[in-house]
């Protein structure tokens, strides 16, 4: 139920405490003595740096309670896929901001997807690697099942591209050199994380850290709960995002061994250079036989400055047969050493930066009493002087009282800035850049002339003929009528 007065919303503010002892009791003083419209009320508090803006929406729609998760308390949504949604979070009495996922409602009643989710939570408890989110906490509320995690302060690989373009190629090769570092701590322990891919690599925005997200789909190759396993990869059928997806775990995801990751990991660096996915547009069995028979667009077409040797290495990622690729993630990162270095003038933090929203969406800090006047009545015109007492200074020192609750926030979060992401090269490497074009247009002659008369098939038959072999395979693993993740965009 909508909260439809002001000394309604302390109530929910005390129920649920969100604000100390102390400022509720002044607070409601202040509601008493003077009734102001709730929402006016929220805006001031949001303002002061008591509430979010997301915590101020869902309370005025009447979703307090959903706000408080065992002993942590939600403070915005980050991120939503195809588990769940996930927010940035605070421990209730330790204070610590973490990540919480929270399994979506309507996967609760499906006991198998709760015991997916399950699932993740224990092989992600499992490791413990700087490039790689840390497990934290894991528990139950009522119905909700969640999952807490260190909170990484930055974004996602998908939206760091969409926002400021493709990136640097120094900061691309140091992004995929770190996340194969922990892939490769992943593969230790026996796990296959089988859905790597832009939106599962984190960049901190600080530290210029990159760490591997999301074992929803990983795979433990000498698992001891065969028929667990067997469920688990049945349900929802997904194995895989198609744009991202090796050609053999495709076919049968039980066959997907850390190469398949690798081959993913190089759909992700054609990402991260070129901004496309490899194989933009079309349906997703389309796809799946694209990544099986044809080529994607040259990098060096799409991004003429990267160095033959970095195409190179994205090109054996992308190799079709597993054989063919680096068959270690440390080789991977190995291979990636020499183009890492920082020799761009920006930083890797400083690239996370450009993505950043103008206004971080910081909570101020909380401590001390709600001052007084914090909200003033509405005046006749609709328009409402925030006193200048609660809020820190700011240039618009007015809020629109109608502002829409519900899709929009009360208060937005500012509006995102992004720049294109540059970076200039000596005259060597411009050469070496030349003859490297030169080299690789010899060996695609070669390779050309090598192949078969007749050319890779067509769409349309390239996924008839995959539909065929998946069919041959029926495996309870394959791909067949699922491709839950099929998306062009690089989401989840
Ligand atoms: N620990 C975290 N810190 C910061 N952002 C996160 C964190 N975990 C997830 N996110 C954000 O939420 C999105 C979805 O999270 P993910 O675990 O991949 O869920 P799903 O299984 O639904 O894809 C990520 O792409 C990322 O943008
Ligand atoms: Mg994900």
């Amino acid at each position: 139920m909508m909260v439809d007065s002001a000394a309604a919303l302390v109530d929910v503010l005390r129920r649920f405490r969100l604000l100390e002892t102390a400022q509720l009791d002044r607070l409601a003083r202040q509601v008493d003595a003077k009734p102001a419209n709730p929402r006016v009320v929220a805006q001031a508090l949001v303002k002061g740096g008591y509430l979010t803006a997301y915590q101020a929406n869902q309370i005025l729609l009447g979703n307090g309670s959903e706000l408080v998760l065992g002993a942590y308390v939600l403070l915005e949504r980050i991120g939503e896929g195809g588990m769940g949604q996930v927010y940035k979070a605070k421990h209730h009495t330790m204070g610590r901001i973490v990540a919480l996922k929270q399994i979506r409602k309507d996967k609760l009643d499906n006991a198998e997807a709760v015991k997916r989710f399950r699932r993740e939570i224990q092989l992600a408890s499992q490791l413990a690697h700087p490039n790689i989110v840390m497990a934290l906490d894991a528990a139950q509320d009522g119905e909700t099942h969640f999952f807490v995690m260190e909170h990484v302060e930055g974004t996602d690989l998908a939206k760091q591209v969409k926002q400021s373009g493709p990136m640097p190629v120094n900061q691309a090769c140091d992004a995929i050199r770190q996340a194969s570092l922990g892939l490769q701590h992943a593969c230790d322990r026996g796990l296959v994380h089988r859905d790597v891919k832009p939106s599962n690599l984190l960049l901190a925005t600080k530290t210029g850290q990159v760490k591997l997200l999301d074992l929803g789909l990983a795979r433990l190759e000498h698992d001891s709960d065969d028929k667990l396993k067997t469920k688990l990869t049945q349900i929802g059928k997904v194995v895989g995002t198609v744009d991202f997806i090796a050609p053999e775990q495709a076919l049968n995801a039980s066959k997907a061994d850390i190469r398949s990751d690798l081959y993913s990991m190089g759909c992700t660096f054609y990402f991260l250079l070129t901004g496309k996915v490899p194989y933009p547009g079309g349906q997703a069995l389309e796809k799946l036989a694209r990544h099986r028979w044809e080529d994607p667009e040259p990098v060096e077409k799409l991004r003429p400055e990267v160095s033959g040797d970095v195409i190179a290495i994205v090109r054996k990622l992308m190799a079709k047969k597993p054989e063919d690729r680096y068959q270690t993630a440390t080789d991977l990162a190995a291979a990636l050493v020499p183009y890492s270095v920082m020799s761009s003038k920006k930083t890797m933090p400083e690239i996370a930066a450009m993505a950043l929203p103008a206004s971080s969406g910081a909570l101020a800090p909380r401590g001390g009493e709600v001052p007084y006047a914090v909200y003033a009545a509405p005046p006749a015109n609709g328009r409402v002087p925030v006193a200048a007492a609660a809020a820190p200074p700011s240039t618009d020192s007015e809020v629109p009282v109608a502002a829409p609750v519900g899709a929009d926030p009360v208060i937005s979060r500012g509006s995102r800035r992004g720049r294109p992401a540059t970076e200039g090269y000596p005259m060597p490497v411009l050469i070496g850049i030349a003859v490297a074009l030169v080299i690789g247009g010899l060996v695609l002659i070669v390779i050309l002339l090598s192949r078969p008369l007749v050319g890779p098939a067509p769409k349309e038959r390239g996924a008839q003929r995959l539909s065929t072999e998946i069919a041959a395979e029926s495996r309870p693993d394959s791909l067949v009528g699922s491709a839950v993740r099929t998306s062009d965009t690089v989401g989840g």
